[in-house]
C-alpha cells in the first residue's frame, strides 16, 4: 500500500528528499543553538569567554535555521500542491475511463468523498507524514551519534526516550483515538446529511408541520457531535500530558545519568552540561509524530479507496485504433445482457435504417433503457452483436460512435453557465446560425430569444422557473446541434404535458427524415410517430 502510494508521486521524489534534508539540518541546528550556548557558558565559568565568537555562531545558526525552515516549507508546499494535481489528474482520468457505467452503479456520495476529501487527506500523507517521520529519524540518529561520542550511557537514555515518544506514545494515543475518531466522523456526516435533508424537505416540513421534529433531530445530532468532540479533545489533552510526562521523566533520567557519570569521573563539566541541554531540547521532531498516528489510519483508508478506483477495470474499453463510419443502419442480433446476475435482455433483435422511426414499447423495467445504453456502448453485450453498417460496434472508434449517436433521455442536466454554453457542449464549433436553427426546430428558439439576455442568459438565473418541457426542448435542441445520424430517444416525453409532448414529437418527426430513430417509450401517444413498433418483453413475460 505505502509502496503504491509512493510510486504514484515518483516525479516529486527530488522535492521530497530536499524537504527532508532542509528539515533535518534545520532541526539539528535548532537543537544545537542552546547546546552551543551552554557550552560557551561552561567555558566562561572556567575562565575563557568567547563572547563575539559565540554571538557570531549563534546569529549565523539562527539565520540558517530560518532559511532552512523556509526552504523546507517551500518544498513541502510544492509537493503538496503537485501531489493534489497529480492525484486529481489520475482520478479524473480513471473516472473518464470508467464512466458512464461506473456513475450509474456507484453511490455518487461515495465517489464525491473520494474526489474531494480522500484526495485531500492523501496530500497530508505525502506532504506532512513522510517528511516528519524521516526528519525525526535523521535528527534522532544525529543526536545519538553526538551523545555516543561523549558517553554511551547518554546515547542509550536518548534512544530509549526517543523510541517511547516516536512509537509507544503514538500507539497508545491512536488506539484511544481511533474508535472515537470514526464516531466523530460519522456524527459529522450525520449532521451534514440531516441539514441537507431538512433543506430539501423544507416545503414538506411546512405543509405537514413537522419542523419541530426536524429541529429536534438536528439538536440530537449536534449534541452527539459535541459529545464526541469533547471526548476527542480529552484524548488529545491526555496525549499532551502523556508526551510531557515522558519528556519530564527523560529529563530526570538524563540528569541522574550525568550526575552519576560526573561523580565517578567518566565525564568533565562540559560533558555534563552539553548532553543535558541537547537532550532537553531534542524532542521537537519526535513529539510531532504522536499527532501523525491519529491521521495515519484514516489516510491509509483513503489511500485504499483512491487506489482501488485507479485500478478498477472499466466495463467498456475505449476503441481508438478502430474504424470510422458514416452511419447508415444498425442491426442488433441475438443480444443478451445481464447486470451481474440479473438477466435483462435475451436473444434480442432489431434493425433500423436511415429514414425510419422504430418505437420500442414495453412495461417499465423491461430493458428499453438498457438496450439504448448497449447501443451507446456504455456496457458491452454478454452475447450476440450490435452492428452498424455491418461492422461490430466494438470495432468502431468510440469517438465516432458517440458522434454518430444522438442520445436524448428524460432527465436533462443543464450545467452552470449560459444557455449558449449548454447548447455548445453538443458541438464546440457550432455557429450561431446552426444553434438558432436547431433551437427553432426543437421549438425552443423563440423562448430563448425572449429571455432578457437571450442565449447568454445564465442557467442559474432561470433554472427554477424553467419547466420540465422547456428543459427537455433544450435537450432536444442540443441533440439536433450534435446532428448524429442515429437518434436514440429514451422516454423523451416522460414527465411533460401533452402540449410539450406534441411540440417535441413534431420536431423529432421532422428531423427524422434522413436519420434513423429508436424511440423508447411506455406511452402510446409518443409511439404514434413511429413507422414500426417493436415490443420489448420482460423475461418473466
Ligand atoms: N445499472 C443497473 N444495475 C443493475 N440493474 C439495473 C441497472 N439499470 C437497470 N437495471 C435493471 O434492469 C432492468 C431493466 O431496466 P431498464 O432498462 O431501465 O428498463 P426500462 O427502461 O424498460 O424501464 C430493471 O429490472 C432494472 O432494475
Ligand atoms: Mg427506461
Amino acid at each position: 500500500m505505502v509502496k503504491k502510494l509512493i510510486v504514484l508521486v515518483s516525479p516529486l521524489k527530488l522535492f521530497m528528499i530536499l524537504a527532508i534534508l532542509f528539515g533535518s539540518i534545520g532541526h539539528i541546528i535548532a537543537t544545537l543553538i542552546p547546546v552551543i550556548g551552554g557550552y560557551a557558558l561552561i567555558k566562561a565559568m572556567i575562565g575563557k569567554f568567547y563572547f563575539f565568537k559565540l554571538i557570531t555562531i549563534l546569529v549565523i545558526f539562527a539565520l540558517l535555521r530560518s532559511v532552512l525552515r523556509y526552504l523546507e516549507q517551500l518544498c513541502n508546499h510544492f509537493v503538496a500542491f503537485r501531489v493534489l494535481e497529480i492525484i486529481r489528474d489520475r482520478v479524473f482520468k480513471a473516472l473518464r475511463r470508467l464512466a458512464p457505467a461506473k456513475m450509474e452503479n456507484t453511490n455518487t456520495g461515495e465517489l464525491i468523498t473520494i474526489i474531494t476529501s480522500d484526495i485531500e487527506l492523501l496530500e497530508v500523507f505525502y506532504a506532512h507524514t513522510i517528511s516528519p517521520i524521516s526528519i525525526a529519524f535523521i535528527h534522532t540518529l544525529f543526536l545519538t551519534i553526538l551523545m555516543f561520542k561523549i558517553n554511551v550511557l547518554y546515547a542509550v537514555v536518548l534512544v530509549i526516550f526517543h523510541l517511547i515518544m516516536a512509537i509507544i506514545v503514538p500507539i497508545i494515543t491512536s488506539n484511544r483515538a481511533k474508535s472515537i475518531g470514526d464516531i466523530q466522523r460519522k456524527n459529522l456526516s450525520d449532521i451534514n446529511s440531516s441539514i441537507i435533508d431538512t433543506f430539501y424537505g423544507i416545503e414538506e416540513s411546512a405543509q405537514y408541520q413537522f419542523g419541530g421534529e426536524r429541529r429536534n433531530e438536528m439538536l440530537e445530532y449536534t449534541k452527539k457531535l459535541s459529545r464526541s468532540a469533547t471526548r476527542l479533545s480529552r484524548i488529545y489533552g491526555g496525549n499532551m500530558a502523556l508526551s510531557n510526562s515522558v519528556i519530564l521523566i527523560g529529563n530526570i533520567c538524563i540528569l541522574i545519568s550525568a550526575m552519576y557519570l560526573y561523580k565517578f569521573g567518566y565525564v568533565n563539566k562540559i560533558e555534563v552540561v552539553v548532553p543535558i541541554i541537547a537532550f532537553m531540547s531534542s524532542f521537537g521532531p519526535v513529539s510531532a509524530l504522536s499527532n501523525l498516528a491519529n491521521n495515519l489510519v484514516t489516510t491509509f483508508a483513503c489511500g485504499k479507496r483512491v487506489m482501488s478506483l485507479l485500478e478498477e477495470v472499466p466495463e467498456v474499453e475505449e476503441v481508438v485504433n478502430g474504424k470510422d463510419i458514416n452511419f447508415e443502419e444498425i442491426d442488433v442480433s441475438k443480444v443478451s445482457f445481464s447486470y451481474g446476475s440479473e438477466e435483462v435482455l435475451k436473444n434480442f433483435d432489431l434493425a433500423v435504417k436511415k429514414g425510419e422511426i422504430l418505437g420500442l414499447k414495453g412495461k417499465s423495467g423491461c430493458g428499453k433503457s438498457t438496450l439504448l445504453k448497449l447501443i451507446m456502448r456504455f456496457y458491452d453485450v454478454d452475447s450476440g452483436k450490435i452492428e452498424e453498417n455491418k461492422i461490430n460496434i466494438k470495432e468502431i472508434n468510440t469517438k465516432t460512435l458517440r458522434k454518430n449517436h444522438c442520445y436524448i433521455t428524460q432527465s436533462t442536466h443543464l450545467f452552470n453557465g449560459t444557455i449558449l454554453d449548454n447548447l455548445k457542449i453538443a458541438k464546440e464549433d457550432a455557429t450561431m446560425e446552426e444553434i438558432k436553427a436547431a433551437c427553432r426546430k426543437a421549438s425552443i428558439g423563440e423562448f430563448i430569444e425572449e429571455l432578457p439576455n437571450g442565449y447568454n442568459t445564465k442557467v442559474g438565473d432561470i433554472e427554477n422557473s424553467l419547466s420540465t418541457g422547456e428543459k427537455q426542448r433544450i435537450s432536444v435542441a442540443r441533440g439536433f446541434i450534435q446532428n448524429g445520424d442515429l437518434l436514440l430517444l429514451d422516454e423523451p416525453t416522460a414527465n411533460i404535458d401533452s402540449l410539450n409532448e406534441g411540440i417535441i414529437l413534431k420536431s423529432i418527426w421532422e428531423e427524422s427524415k434522413d436519420k434513423a430513430v429508436i424511440l423508447a417509450s411506455h406511452k402510446d401517444s409518443t409511439l404514434r410517430i413511429s413507422d414500426r413498433i417493436k415490443q420489448v418483453k420482460t423475461l418473466a413475460e
